[in-house]
């Protein structure tokens, strides 16, 4: 792909993308030429409930619309993979202010590593409650919410739930 301008890389687990994410994107998009989201193979946390096909699918459909955005998957350390794609910025989104203290350390860290620097954009007030977490909580207690993820996601969601309806009802009846 040809630069014009810098290369914004958008990492996370996305584990599955919200609509909090999606503002990010959008917002950042508008910002950076060429944006990459970079959905990251191995999260900390433990036991991811979409498998890394899922979540980067999920996400490239959320973001079809966006001709400057692209989905891709990497496992490993951010510092080599942004070096490896010669990226010029790592872009992060804050909600509230505990989240600063961690992308501040990460921020030092990867610029340590890469040389790369990070820009963080303030999430929309809106969606400052919203984390995968949350959203993946209250899914499992059988909450709503549709309201919280793109399309895309509600969508697996209703196709994931529909898989463990059937798989909880047990094999059809053999006559
Ligand atoms: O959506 P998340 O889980 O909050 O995103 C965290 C992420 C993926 C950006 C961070 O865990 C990460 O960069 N992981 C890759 C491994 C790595 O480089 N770790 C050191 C970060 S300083």
């Amino acid at each position: 792909m040809s630069r014009i301008g810098p290369h914004a890389i958008y990492p996370g687990s996305f584990d599955p993308p919200t609509n909090g994410h999606l503002d990010v994107i959008r917002r950042a998009a508008v910002v950076f030429p060429r944006l990459t989201v970079a959905v990251v193979a191995n999260p900390q946390k433990q036991g991811p409930m979409f498998t890394l096909d899922e979540r980067a699918d999920m996400m490239r459909e959320a973001v079809a619309d966006l001709a400057n955005v692209a989905v891709e998957t990497f496992a490993g350390l951010l510092a080599d993979y942004v070096r490896g794609q010669r990226a010029d910025v790592i872009v992060k989104g804050l909600r509230v202010v505990s989240d600063f203290e961690s992308e501040m350390a990460m921020a030092h860290f990867n610029r340590a590593l890469s040389g790369v620097e990070t820009v963080c954009l303030m999430a929309d007030a809106a969606f400052s409650f919203i984390s995968s977490r949350m959203v993946k909580e209250a899914y499992l207690l059988g909450g709503d919410v549709t309201s919280f993820v793109p399309v895309s996601v509600a969508r697996w969601l209703n196709v994931r739930e529909a898989v463990e309806t059937d798989a909880a009802k047990g094999p059809p009846l053999q006559r």
